[in-house]
């Protein structure tokens, strides 16, 4: 079905409300799987002959405030193109496998491994879509500049979604001139629209829906994975089957997300905190989520303060990516943990989760300012 239909439909059955500018992307979108879908035109082993290959259809960069739907129209494209190779990668996932696979080819050839990375994922997809693409330092970009010229090079064409318009990539960030190579190659390539309309979809989702909710148990539960279905457009009746993932948390390591949709994961206390886990497990739950829902954080004391150190390195690697922490908790952030070692240390922790409630952060695009620092 092409993305125009499927859009049309569920405007139809009220799932979506109408947007002008998801409108103007969506007619995009759908002439895009179009060109997409198209069989090879005739002749094309003459043409071939000729030296010439197929066109490659120019991909899409779309830029807007959170919750836009900029995600949401990815999806529905990505699942509509009828097409075998195909691939959707969460940026930062797909730049941590870019880099072993140079490392890989380094070993076998001491050469450039762009190449061979380049060709070998555009044997695998000729459309490659990212969400959530931000570039935040000088060799990330330096390998993103070279590995898309060769991908579009190759016959990818590239779908991708960012809170930022190229220009304000690594915005302030060191060496800035560095990186204009990049942009300016985003800009020639891709066709850079804005999805930037005035409502922010899933601030209306989550409603006024508390984000702390006092004390765990059956009520906050439930009104939780009311959340949790809204955010996701999961059917509730359904709810024994909400898939589950096991995220790569690097260094070949993995941890599993017992239900993991749409960029919303939901956990445990116990599984996020009371197991040997460390900031680099809670930085890839950062990377990769925009929302976060802890079920079942108990008051902390002397008698655990590893958890509570546990909880301050997920809470600041949460805090530096902006992302949404909905909770239930025996306690207010206040307190959960009147006493014990690291207390001091634990009211940063205090006032990031007050912050954490507020309009203003809630507001805030998923990802970290990480460029600024680097
Ligand atoms: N037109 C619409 N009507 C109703 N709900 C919508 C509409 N567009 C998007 N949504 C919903 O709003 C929520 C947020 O959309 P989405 O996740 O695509 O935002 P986003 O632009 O990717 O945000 P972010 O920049 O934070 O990643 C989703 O649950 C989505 O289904
Ligand atoms: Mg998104």
């Amino acid at each position: 079905m092409r993305i125009g239909a499927r859009y049309a439909e569920m405007l139809d059955a009220g799932e979506l409300k109408p947007d002008a500018a998801q409108a103007a992307i969506v007619e995009k979108l759908d002439s895009l799987q179009e060109r997409l879908e198209a069989p090879p035109p005739r002749g094309s082993i003459l043409w071939r002959l000729a030296g010439r290959k197929p066109e490659t259809p120019q991909g899409l960069y779309m830029w807007g405030g959170v919750g836009r739907g900029k995600s949401m129209l990815m999806d529905m494209f990505y699942e509509c193109v009828d097409i075998q190779r195909k691939q959707r990668r969460h940026f930062h996932e797909f730049m941590l496998s870019v880099h072993g696979q140079m490392r890989d080819w380094r070993e076998k050839d001491p050469g450039d491994p762009i190449p061979h990375v380049a060709r070998a994922l555009a044997e695998d997809a000729r459309l490659l879509c990212f969400d959530e693409m931000v570039v935040s330092n000088m060799a990330d970009a330096a390998i993103m500049s070279r590995l898309f010229t060769r991908l579009i090079e190759e016959g990818v064409t590239i779908v991708t979604t960012s809170n930022r318009i190229p220009d304000d990539l690594y915005k302030d960030g060191l060496n800035r001139h560095l990186f204009v190579p990049f942009i300016e190659l985003i800009k020639e390539k891709l066709d850079i629209l804005a999805l930037d309309g005035p409502v922010d979809y899933r601030r209306q989702r989550l409603g006024n829906a508390e984000t702390w909710l006092v004390p765990n148990g059956e009520a906050a539960t439930r009104a939780l994975s009311d959340t949790f279905f809204r955010l996701t457009d999961y059917p509730p009746e359904d709810r024994e089957n909400v898939p589950s993932i096991e995220l790569d948390v690097g260094a070949g390591r993995k941890m599993k997300v017992p239900k993991a949709l749409k960029g919303v994961a939901v956990f445990s206390f116990k599984r996020l905190c009371a197991e040997a886990r460390g900031a680099s497990d809670y930085l890839a739950i950062a990377r990769r989520f925009h929302t976060v829902i802890i079920v079942g954080i108990p008051v902390l004391g002397p008698h655990n303060r590893n958890e509570a150190a546990r909880f301050v390195t997920l809470i600041d690697a949460l805090y530096e990516y902006k992302v949404k922490l909905l909770a239930a908790a025996d306690a207010q952030p206040d307190g959960l943990y009147p006493e014990g070692d690291g207390k001091f240390e634990f009211e940063r922790t205090v006032s990031r989760l007050m912050e954490m409630q507020s309009e203003e952060y809630l507001a805030l695009g998923h990802g970290a300012e990480e460029a600024a620092n680097n």
